[in-house]
């Protein structure tokens, strides 16, 4: 069941979805999107009624949305509202499709003589395809892209706009890779679109992101195939073959619901004294932000090396990934002590002090042979050093998205900072 809801006037419809306005939304700023039970391909050529398919792509789009709007992408997705709708930010749409390869198949084999399936680029292709149905939607290089000077909503794409939406696209492909890739699932190459929000005038991923959008590959081989790559094969529709189809969409649309995963792991904070408790609630608050687990703990190296010991061998005792950031001022032996006696990775993070600073630095990177433990100065720096670490355990799929989100959205910050003093 969903909450009533002020339906307003319909703003487009397409062959697979129906866009209505939201007029008592905050300043009537959104809009619902409806799907339609219905597949199509080849710019409309083919196209079939499917009973449930609406469901099955809205479950899909949202779950996808979900996990990206939590990892930090900017989108214009706001909720669900039903079975077969979901609410969105409105925006005026960027008619380009922005295509991402990490594997060469498909049209690309066509494009490209002599390129083999499989070939993997690094880091992703990006490929613009200007929308346009009745000529089948043709390729656009960088260099037409810039010089068509698409004027969406007030905002003209260019150069700097451009750059914006190639680092969000490359990004948005790495973290649904990633993704997938926990469920033995490989994604071989994504087509998404952006648009520029009405009331903020911010480039945002919109449209959807479905079983239409790219090809997913179950152990990497496309016999495998479960995208709608399966429906553009068929020499003829048949009721079994759109069957099929249909199952593999709601396969999909299950498989997407689990691809928010919760974070594991944790990084224990131990403090030389209470008085470091500022300096690590610093650390602390950045893991958090991140979504990463943090215990903290005030134990000394010199004055209580028993109860130091005992407090590592607790985060020893059990299977959880841990990363130890020590904190200790003046002589730093809480860290070298640590990584003298543990596998887990020890970050020292001393407090700096004006008086003092650079000679208590020593004690933290003049180690004994044979220790492993590194040092950063900045909290922040600390934090996120740690929070990577947790990030390479494959299953931390969505602290990996975050994390790559936060690092791409710097980016895109100073050029929208850029472009604001141009
Ligand atoms: N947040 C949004 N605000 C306004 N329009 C949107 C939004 N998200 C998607 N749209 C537009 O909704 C329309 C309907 O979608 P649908 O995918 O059914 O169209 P389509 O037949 O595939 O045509 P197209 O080739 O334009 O995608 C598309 O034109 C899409 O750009
Ligand atoms: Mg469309």
């Amino acid at each position: 069941m969903s909450d009533p809801i002020n339906i307003g006037e319909k703003v487009i419809e397409g062959k697979t979805k129906i866009v209505f306005k939201l007029p008592d939304s905050p300043n009537g700023g959104h809009v619902l999107i409806r799907s339609k039970d219905r597949i199509t391909a080849g710019d409309g050529a083919r196209a079939n009624e499917m009973i449930g398919k609406a469901e099955i792509s809205t479950s899909t789009a949202t779950s996808i949305f979900g996990l990206l709007n939590e990892c930090g992408v900017p989108t214009h997705y706001v909720r669900r509202h039903s079975a077969k709708e979901f609410i969105a930010l409105h925006c005026h749409m960027i008619p380009i499709e922005f295509v991402t390869r990490r594997v060469a198949t498909g049209s690309f084999l066509r494009r490209h003589p002599g390129v083999k399936e499989g070939y993997r680029f690094c880091p992703p292709l990006l490929e613009y395809f200007f929308k346009d149905d009745a000529n089948h939607d043709p390729q656009w290089s960088y260099e037409q892209l810039v010089e068509a000077k698409l004027d969406i909503g007030g905002v003209v794409i260019g150069a700097n706009e451009i750059a914006q939406i190639n680092h969000m696209t490359a990004c948005i492909f790495e973290i649904l890779e990633r993704a997938w890739s926990v469920t033995d699932c490989s994604l071989i190459d994504m087509k998404i679109e952006f648009g520029v929000v009405n009331a903020t005038k911010e480039i945002v991923l919109a449209d959807i992101i479905d079983n239409d959008s790219w090809r997913l590959w179950p152990s990497g081989d496309r016999r495998l195939q479960k995208d709608k790559q399966v429906y553009r094969d068929m020499k003829e529709i048949t009721a079994e073959g759109l069957a099929v189809v249909k199952k593999n969409f709601e396969w999909v649309a299950e498989q997407a619901k689990k691809l928010s995963r919760p974070i594991t792991g944790r990084v224990a904070i131990l403090m030389g004294s209470a008085k470091d408790a500022g300096h690590v609630s610093a650390i602390a608050k950045v893991l958090q932000s991140l979504g990463v687990h943090v215990e903290q703990h005030v134990c000394s190296a010199h004055k209580g090396t028993v109860d130091t010991l005992k407090v590592l061998a607790r985060y020893e005792g059990d299977d959880v990934s841990t990363v130890l950031i020590a904190v200790a001022g003046r002589s730093n032996g809480l860290g070298p002590v640590l990584a003298g006696n543990t596998i887990l990775p020890v970050i020292n993070c001393p407090p700096w002090s004006e008086s003092a600073g650079s000679l208590d630095a020593w004690s933290s990177l003049r180690l004994p042979s044979g220790l492993g433990c590194s040092t950063v100065l900045s909290t922040d720096g600390a934090a996120l050093c740690a929070a990577q670490m947790l990030a390479s355990n494959k299953e931390n799929s969505t602290l990996w998205g975050r994390l790559r989100a936060r690092q791409v959205m710097m980016k895109v910050s100073l050029l929208q900072d850029d472009a604001k003093i141009q």
